[in-house]
């Protein structure tokens, strides 16, 4: 474990059927007003709404709703939930729903009381939190993201094409996170498993950085390992309560800071599916499903030892009698066998990309340094091309 680090998460997680049961518990410690967030209405057909306002009700809130959160929030409905926060005098953010719902969630929690433009303070210029931070807890009914146990937001601003995610610190995660493994039941199958493509995304990120022996890298082998076992039994059963809260965990573990310690971590493939977000307003994991095997194979040779290690500790290859270079692409041609039986997206043209929209795409890819090969951009658009 490289480098020195501190690790503290501020969330409590409440996990299990029965988890909606701490939601009282938990508001106590808050203030009357609470601003209701939440998407386009499947918690209403799913029962989660009813279930959530009884407990407000006994608990006497006043409850101000602010619906519609849609896929990829944007920076319009940010204003608009900023306006109901100040109006209505909010003490604190409940968001139920998926990372867009959260995501948007965290975002209010620090624009509502900026005092300058919040999309250009806290998303262009990355400026640090200098205005009070609105507390939020939320409860999750998308697996994929891992918002509810980070500091990440992602919005997208629609007349620039920009989607843009920022990591804010510990004062933003959230509170409390509510997971019931039930409530995925109803995630529609696109969505399911373009989240369990989410899921795999984040930890390969981080997986993909560093050439030295890290617990890290143990933990994620195993978090894949289990992924990958549980998404072929919801495949089967979506239903499945052991896959579907096997999977909620690992989501979790996948993205809220502990997989990334003693990492550099790359995020090039979460760079470049942003960038196709902000130009198509697809969904989130099919963006990452679209263009992860060109991009792996691109810089394959540059991380060959760790892509041999994943082939045969993730994968399973055998290395019997293989050079390293094909134990290494045997990896890769299993995981996109697995990509393929999960039914996701493998190219981008699926979103509506044509060829001549590639270059304004790339030019809205930010370049990280912390994979095993630095990008430019012209080979984020031989990248783009292959995924075509
Ligand atoms: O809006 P409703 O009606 O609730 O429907 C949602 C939405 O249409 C539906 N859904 C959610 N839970 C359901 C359900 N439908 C039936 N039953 C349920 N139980 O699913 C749809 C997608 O929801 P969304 O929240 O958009 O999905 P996801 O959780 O994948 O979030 C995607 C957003 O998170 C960002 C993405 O960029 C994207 O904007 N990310 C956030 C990250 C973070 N905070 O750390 C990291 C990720 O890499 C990602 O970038
Ligand atoms: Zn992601």
């Amino acid at each position: 474990m490289l480098g020195n680090f501190t690790y503290s998460n501020p969330t409590t997680l409440h996990f299990g059927a029965d988890s909606l049961n701490q939601l009282a518990h938990e508001l106590q410690q808050y203030g009357q007003n609470i601003l209701l967030v939440y998407g386009g209405g499947s918690i209403k057909d799913n029962g989660i709404y009813d279930a959530v306002m009884s407990i407000l009700t006994a608990q006497h809130k006043t409850v101000i709703e602010d619906a519609g959160v849609m896929p990829n929030p944007t920076v319009e409905k940010l204003h608009e939930g900023c306006a109901l926060i100040v109006t209505h005098h909010i003490d604190f953010i409940l968001a139920i729903g998926g990372g867009s719902v959260i995501d948007y969630a965290k975002a209010l929690s620090v624009s509502a009381h900026c005092t300058s433009d919040p999309w250009q303070k806290y998303f262009i210029e990355m400026a640090p939190v200098d205005n009070f931070i609105i507390p939020v807890g939320c409860i999750l009914t998308m697996v994929g993201t891992g918002s509810e146990m980070n500091g990440g937001s992602v919005i997208t601003n629609t007349q620039t094409k920009q989607k843009i995610g920022r990591i804010f610190d510990s004062a933003v995660f959230p509170k409390f996170a509510i997971l019931n493994p039930t409530y995925t039941f109803t995630i529609p199958h696109t969505q399911m498993v373009a989240g369990f493509f989410d899921i795999m995304s984040h930890i390969l990120e981080q997986y993909f950085s560093g050439h030295d022996d890290t617990t890290s890298d143990y933990i994620m082998e195993g978090l894949l390992r289990s992924l990958i076992h549980s998404s072929e039994q919801a495949l089967r059963n979506p239903n499945d309560y052991e896959a579907r809260s096997n999977i909620m965990w690992t989501a979790t573990w996948a993205l809220n800071t502990l997989v990334a310690k003693g990492k550099s971590s790359d995020w090039m493939v979460h760079m470049i599916g942003q960038a196709i977000g902000g130009h198509t307003n697809a969904t989130h994991g099919m963006t990452l499903s679209a263009v992860s095997i060109p991009y792996y194979t691109f810089i394959l040779p540059n991380g060959l030892a760790k892509f041999k290690r994943f082939a045969i500790n993730v994968w399973q290859v055998s290395p019997d009698g293989k050079d390293d270079l094909t134990i290494a692409q045997e990896g890769l041609i299993a995981m996109t066998a697995w990509m393929n039986r999960l039914g996701l997206t493998m190219n981008i043209r699926e979103f509506g990309v044509t060829r001549d929209m590639i270059p304004a795409i790339a030019e809205h890819v930010f370049l990280l340094d912390g994979g095993y090969k630095h990008l430019t951009k012209a080979d984020v658009i031989a990248i783009l091309n292959e995924s075509f």
